[in-house]
């Protein structure tokens, strides 16, 4: 009879040890190929933020399950979404770098009683396609918009606008025209190219034919944006003085050493530098830094990852790690918190977060690295993409 109960009561505790231990979060991310370093930065992200506070939210233990996604593809996004869901029993995605793929699993949010926290994917409508969607990152509608301004300010009232053509290049044209046009500018052009497209000759060749006094372009962070700078300046365009405006995914501090003299005096407007001045950036950047191995490599991929914790992990104190993803999501709508790029909070009508944009200049330091500079603060920036799609 003893042994029975004490092995009943191991029994007990062994399953209430399993239940109350492990909260588990599934992050989907280019882990490997042309985006590699993208999804490196979320993993920074996510271990400097657990470095900090811990893998434990109350009696939980917090486990992150990875799975790769190196390009935009939907069917594949769905797929290891109802794999982590089903097989892993993950209460929480996370992740999500391209857009379309952050989209094709908001439907299976619902039966899964899953909430989704977007770490990147930046095009303004995901959040409407469920109310379990959270975003941590920021819109191309709310980083394109303030440089619009800047164009106008700088005496440029003819543009040309070449975005990658899907969810975020969209937003950005629509952002920057609608703001532009406001400012009495004019965008003579708009190109929107294949995500796929690689030479860009053909394009600054359009953009030099075009007359216009500047660029105005957006594509996703990576091999991308890296290909595209680097035609801007080997075509021609900025010699002949076609000035340059985009937002801050086209001089990510990552392409900055690739990019060198090239990208000096580029101006773009952005949620987060890494250079950002204050005590929570130093922290994250410390930590960052050592798990990424390498300072140069880090970039904003790895603040979205770093807040997007910080909201999972409130969501999980506030349904005491059992799965309800309702009163997750409710939990943090109006959370307020100082991240490492400036103060934000989580939108309680949008759940998109209202954040600091900033105009930054890309400068050499003395030691010779490059950085993007910060010059200018629009404060508490919501999303005009969202009041702009009703
Ligand atoms: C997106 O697909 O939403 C996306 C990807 C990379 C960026 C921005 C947006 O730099």
């Amino acid at each position: 009879m003893k042994r029975f109960v004490l092995a009943a009561v191991a029994a007990i505790v062994m399953s209430t040890a399993a239940y109350a231990d492990s909260v588990k979060v599934g992050v989907v991310g280019p882990f490997s190929g042309p985006f590699a370093l993208q999804g490196k930065n979320f993993k920074a992200g996510i271990d400097a933020y657990m470095a900090i506070n811990g893998n434990k939210v109350g009696d939980n233990t917090v486990e992150v399950i990875y799975r790769d996604l190196p390009a935009a593809d939907p069917a594949q996004s769905k797929a290891l979404a109802q794999e982590l869901v089903v097989k892993e029993k993950v209460q929480y995605l996370a992740g999500f770098y391209f857009t379309p793929d952050a989209m094709a699993v908001t439907p299976i949010l619902k039966q899964a009683n899953t909430p989704l926290v977007i770490m990147n994917a930046a095009t303004s409508a995901i959040v409407t396609k469920s109310p379990l969607v959270v975003r941590a990152s920021f819109t191309t509608w709310q980083t394109s918009t303030p440089i619009a301004k800047v164009a106008h300010d700088a005496g440029v009232s003819k543009v040309i606008s070449v975005v990658s053509d899907y969810g975020p290049g969209v937003d950005a044209e629509n952002a920057f025209k609608a703001a532009f046009e406001k400012e009495g500018g004019q965008v003579v052009e708009a190109i929107r190219m294949p995500l796929s497209t690689n030479d860009f000759s053909p394009i600054m060749q359009r953009i030099k034919d075009s007359g216009a006094q500047g660029v105005f372009a957006f594509l996703p962070s990576g091999p991308t944006t890296l290909g595209f700078v680097k035609a801007y300046n080997e075509n021609g365009l900025k010699a002949a003085g076609i000035k340059f405006f985009a937002p801050g995914d086209l001089t990510q501090e990552s392409d900055l050493p690739a990019l060198g003299d090239a990208a000096l005096g580029i101006q773009t407007t952005f949620h987060y530098a890494v250079s950002h001045d204050s005590p929570e950036n130093k922290a994250f950047v410390e930590a960052a830094a050592k798990a990424i191995g390498n300072k140069a490599e880090l970039s904003f991929p790895a603040v979205g990852a770093y807040d997007g914790m910080h909201v999972i992990y409130k969501m999980i104190e506030a349904t005491g790690g059992k799965q309800d993803a309702a009163k997750a999501v409710e939990a943090v709508k109006g959370l307020t918190w100082v991240s490492p790029r400036g103060p934000v909070s989580i939108d309680p009508e949008s759940r998109h977060i209202t954040q600091n944009i900033y105009l930054r200049e890309v400068t050499k330091a003395d030691d010779g690295t490059y950085y993007n500079k910060e010059v200018q603060t629009f404060e508490k920036q919501g999303d005009p993409g969202l009041a702009a799609a009703k």
